[in-house]
């Protein structure tokens, strides 16, 4: 069943010139780019995008590193899209994330993971909704 989710190519890829290889690998795989845009990220969204997180000890450090530079939004739609691109994306921590994915290609590092993909329906429903209102259903 074809579903939205909601991708943001975080501040570490676009510092590194990693934007092309990201969506790239998106697109290869055949995941559709409904709506693209660069943006950075302010105070109010990070709290609202990071709700589940921002009590957690590694919050702080999190909403710097979000904040501190653009990124690129994008909503991609594809047949279970949702769970296709945390697949694509790989695990939390660069180092633990398995070689052939994005983090486990690109990234060293528990926080500077280069990309945030939805994880649940509703998530995917909710994080539409803050970043590209106009395609909320
Ligand atoms: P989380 O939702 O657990 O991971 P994911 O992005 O894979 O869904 O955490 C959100 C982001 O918070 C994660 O991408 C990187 C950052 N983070 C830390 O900085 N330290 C941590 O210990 C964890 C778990 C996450
Ligand atoms: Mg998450």
């Amino acid at each position: 069943m074809s579903e939205r989710t909601l991708v943001l190519i975080k501040p570490d890829a676009v510092r590194r010139g990693l934007v092309g290889e990201v969506i790239g690998r998106f697109e290869r795989k055949g995941l559709v780019i409904e709506a693209m845009v660069r943006r950075t990220m302010d105070s109010e969204l990070a709290d609202q995008h990071y709700a589940e997180h921002v009590d957690k000890p590694f919050y702080p450090p999190l909403k710097d590193f979000m904040t501190g530079g653009p990124l690129i939004a994008a909503v991609l739609s594809g047949d279970e899209a949702i769970d296709v691109v945390r697949k694509l994306v790989g695990a939390t921590d660069g180092r633990a994330a398995a070689a052939g994915t994005i983090r486990g290609d690109f990234s060293l590092s528990n926080r500077e993971n280069l990309v945030h993909a939805s994880d649940s329906t509703d998530s995917a429903k909710r994080e539409i909704g803050l970043w590209f209102p106009e395609l909320a259903d």
